[in-house]
């Protein structure tokens, strides 16, 4: 199903503070610690709680350890990316329906919510939400209870709502984009996930975590990186925070020689430092086919970069607009124009 991922295998290990995080989660700069603190106060609790921060820096980690953290762990998590499903069937998805409840609909079906009852509903990107599927939602929060679509029969519900955003609330609110019943609804506890460059103090740790782990996947033994990759990634400003991160070691990792160090040779070519070779000499580094004489041209240049930022916004075109300061319709264009696929933004699921 598109933009949903169901699963109860979410218990976190051993959920503590330790050294090195909270549970899945790595980093203990001051506001990790912050919002660390506050997770392991609401996180027990069965209060609803709006998690904010840009795309990437983890708000699904932070919905799955405060799962993690409730008297529901041993329920359901079920995510759902209100972004990635159409909005023709968003509300199937949501409360199921009914046999012949639409063309198509051959048996009953159970819905997120339903899915979810004695566990946690995540809904990914709430603000996107149609504003009849918002109305219909929080209805649903306050009767405690919801129907198929075509059921006659009244569910009762027992789940926890946690839901993510990746813009300010405020201004989805004053923008009109979200309800505001349904925000103060959900908005009992707002927690903010930093974004990767207020917390660059993190980045060796989370480094070094990525190096264990991605190493272990791809059956390699690392050293870590060395001083002179932590310093270039501390320069870097990480639109697309600790996924992006994930990404750029996990090509690493890949990239370098088992038993050995990663070096600035694994780093993607626009994290190594501007080369002092005056202008006219071979500096320009041939990227693209479509350039004249190894000089790749303004639109292959844009290709690459709209291409790589949908990369890291997990092919999400609204981010990726808002990140490279065009709008999503300039995005769709390009992409219709280079024929390239116009896939909907993938779910993340880790
Ligand atoms: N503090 C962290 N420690 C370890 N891994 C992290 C941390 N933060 C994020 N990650 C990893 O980074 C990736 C992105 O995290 P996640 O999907 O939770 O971000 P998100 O905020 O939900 O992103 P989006 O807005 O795109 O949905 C995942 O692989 C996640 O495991
Ligand atoms: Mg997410």
């Amino acid at each position: 199903m598109p933009g949903q991922s169901h699963d109860a295998r979410t218990k976190a290990g051993s959920l503590g503070l330790t050294e090195t995080g909270l549970g899945l989660l790595v980093g203990r700069s001051p506001a990790m610690c912050e919002l660390q603190g506050l997770m392991l106060q609401v996180g027990p609790s069965s209060a609803s709680v709006l998690i904010v921060g840009e795309s990437g820096v983890g708000k699904e980690l932070v919905a799955r350890t405060l799962h993690a953290l409730s008297p529901r762990s041993e329920g359901p998590f079920v995510g759902v990316n209100c972004a990635a499903i159409p909005e023709t069937l968003l509300e199937a998805e949501l409360f199921g329906h009914e046999r012949g409840a639409f063309t198509g609909a051959e048996a009953r079906r159970a819905g997120c919510f339903e899915l979810a009852n004695h566990g946690t509903l995540f809904l990914d990107e709430m603000s996107l939400l149609p504003p009849a599927s918002q109305a219909k939602l929080l209805r649903v929060l306050e009767e405690r209870s919801f129907r198929r679509l075509r059921g006659a029969e009244e569910i009762k519900l027992d789940v926890r709502v946690l839901a993510a955003m990746g813009q300010d609330p405020e201004l989805a609110l004053r923008r009109g984009e979200v309800r505001a019943d349904l925000y103060y609804r959900l908005n009992v506890f707002t927690l903010r996930v930093p974004a990767l460059r207020e917390r660059l103090e993190e980045l060796p740790l989370l480094v070094e975590h990525f190096v264990r782990e991605l190493g272990r996947a791809n059956g390699k033994r690392l050293q870590g990186a060395s001083p002179a990759v932590l310093e270039a990634l501390e320069r870097y400003p990480w639109p697309g925070n600790v996924r992006e991160l994930r990404n750029v070691v996990e090509r690493a990792v890949i990239l370098a020689a088992d038993g050995g160090e990663i070096g600035l040779e694994e780093l993607p070519p626009h994290f190594l430092p501007p080369s002092p070779t005056p202008l006219g000499t071979a500096a320009v580094e041939p990227t693209s086919a479509d350039g004249v004489a190894g000089t790749p041209t303004l639109e292959a240049t844009l290709r690459d970069l709209i291409l790589r930022t949908l990369a890291v916004t997990g092919n999400n075109k609204t981010q990726a607009a808002k990140l490279l300061g065009i709008s999503t319709r300039t995005i769709y264009n390009k992409l219709r124009a280079w024929s390239l696929p116009l896939q909907p933004a993938a779910h993340e699921n880790q």
